[in-house]
């Protein structure tokens, strides 16, 4: 039995005798590197575009590098697809989607949708590193959320395919066409999958574009589809920009388009297909209000907090970016935090340690940093932690905002960064009115004792998801989607059913 005093997970020691946890947040003291090994992915140099199941090159010749943003070393270069393309794999996937898809029974379709989620857990471990080099999210998420969780949307939507019937009692149901499908680059793997298996299991069929800093897991995507055996056409992948997602918005032999993004781009979109017959779903930003009573177990809503806006990176439209803690357990709690980031270990994404990667892109960086200069001009106090940054990469330390008014802006605009805005609150009223002084509307978090304050407060709130003494919890079977500015449809569940779906009686 060893006797030496072992680490506890944030740094800290533990004393064997009292078995107690006594935290010395000793900044010389760290784990030995433990990275993850990148031999285990297959990543080509170049990729061309995967159009009506085969690899194509695009017709403009052109391709751009998606880099690592933990060392700004590039990784591969992928296609710029321009208007021919995008109108190749539409072209495509109407061919496969009245040839094939759209006749080939429900049992058929779900055998392949769930022969695509068993294909991914297989590949598990080079997905989540490929996840992790080409966005800079630590691996410890993109192995135990990210991946897990496209296998399990595949897996879940599969279910439905042969059951539409119960899904829309005493209803008949058509699917509608082609979707065109834009995703960013949070969690790209992730909203591929969220994309894509209920798209396929109601019956329709594909063209995805995926953000142009994390293009590489959607490819390796087409590769599983690929192998699959999914008839060709069904689902298509071109890469690109700005440009490649607007020829697929404006692409007039389109049905749908689903889009998750900024709210700027999906407000173009709005505009672009206002008049026309295609259906939108909308996923965009948030500011989610978490909430502190002073009931509540601390230390637990401290932990929740610190999964809800430190979790990769802040790159999450549903992160608790704005905190309110009520008056009279504020300073505890806001000393609690910043022990707590103290001990968040940032820098390598691929390291198993890490628990905070790297900035996405040098643009986000730029945003994050512009919003750090705008929370300081305001008069907010910002404390970040002392824990020294790789030298090369887009890096940000965790960071909290004391003394944030409520019309500042770093309390009203999405950060989308590892920022968090504290403020305070005396009486329930009053919180729930903050709360929902906001531009967005798609989560919130509770944290109390009370299960009716829970129900009295997540009554009056308005935002999509709401978390009740936990924090950024995800379930294919559980819909996602916001109020206001955040968008309208929802993904996952059944609801995430009935938007690629008419209902013809
Ligand atoms: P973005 O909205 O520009 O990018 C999202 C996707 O839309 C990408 O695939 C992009 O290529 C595509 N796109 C860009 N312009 C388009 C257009 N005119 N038509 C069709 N598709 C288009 O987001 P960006 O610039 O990368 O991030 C800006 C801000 O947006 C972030 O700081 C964050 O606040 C927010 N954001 C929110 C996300 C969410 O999950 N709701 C995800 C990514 C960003
Ligand atoms: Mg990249």
């Amino acid at each position: 039995m060893p006797t030496t005093k072992k680490p506890d997970r944030r740094g800290g020691k533990i004393t064997p005798k009292s078995n107690t946890i006594k935290l010395k947040f000793d900044t010389s003291w760290s784990y030995a590197p433990a990275p993850e090994s990148k031999s285990a992915a297959t990543i080509k140099p170049q990729y061309d575009l995967f159009i009506n199941g085969e690899w194509v090159k695009p017709a403009s010749n052109k391709y751009f590098d998606t880099i690592n943003p933990a060392n700004e070393e590039k990784i591969s270069q992928v296609s710029e697809a321009n208007t021919a393309d995008v109108d190749k794999a539409v072209k495509a996937a109407r061919n496969a989607y009245e040839k094939v898809w759209k006749k080939i029974s429900p049992k058929e379709r779900a055998k392949y949708v769930f022969r695509i989620a068993r294909m991914i857990q297989e590949r598990a471990r080079e997905l989540a590193i490929i996840e992790s080099l080409d966005g800079g999210k630590p691996i410890r998420e993109s192995r135990d959320f990210d991946v897990p969780t496209a296998a399990n949307h595949f897996f879940y939507y599969a279910g439905w395919a042969d059951k539409l019937e119960y899904a829309f009692p005493n209803r008949n149901t058509e699917p509608l066409g082609v979707a065109g499908q834009i995703i960013p680059w949070n969690f790209p793997l992730l909203m591929a999958a969220w994309k894509i298996a209920p798209a396929l299991a109601t019956g329709n069929t594909v063209v995805l574009k995926p953000a142009e800093t994390t293009p590489l897991t959607a490819l390796k995507l087409a590769e599983i589809i690929q192998e699959s055996g999914l008839p060709n056409g069904v689902v298509n992948i071109v890469t690109g920009a700005g440009a490649t997602g607007a020829a697929i918005v404006n692409h007039p032999d389109i049905n749908k388009i689903a889009f998750t993004g900024s709210t700027d781009v999906g407000k173009i979109i709005q505009r672009a297909i206002a008049g026309t017959h295609k259906k939108v779903t909308l996923e965009l930003g948030g500011k989610a209000a978490n909430i502190i009573f002073e009931d509540a177990p601390l230390d637990q809503a401290v932990e929740g907090v610190i999964n809800g806006i430190y979790f990769n990176q802040g790159h999450v439209c549903c992160a608790g970016s704005r905190l309110y803690v009520q008056e009279s357990v504020a300073k505890q709690v806001i000393r609690k935090l910043r022990d707590r980031i103290e001990s968040l270990i940032v820098g390598d994404p691929l390291d198993k340690n890490t628990d905070i990667g790297a900035i996405n892109s040098r643009q986000q960086l730029e945003t994050i940093h512009k919003y750090l200069k705008i929370g300081k001009e305001e008069g907010a106090e910002m404390y970040q932690s002392s824990c020294s940054l790789p030298g090369k990469g887009f890096w940000c330390r965790p960071t909290i905002f004391t003394n944030v008014a409520q019309s500042a802006r770093i309390a009203q605009e999405e950060i989308f960064g590892p920022v968090l805005a504290i403020l305070t609150f005396r009486t329930d009223d009053e919180v729930i009115e903050k709360a929902n002084n906001s531009p967005y509307g798609l989560s919130a978090g509770v944290w109390t004792d009370k299960g009716s304050k829970i129900f009295n407060m997540t009554k009056r709130m308005r935002a999509g998801v709401i978390w009740a003494n936990t924090f950024n919890k995800f379930d294919p079977s559980s819909p996602f989607g916001g109020y206001k500015e955040s968008g309208f449809g929802r993904e996952g569940g059944l609801h995430g059913l009935s938007a690629y779906v008419s209902l013809t009686n």
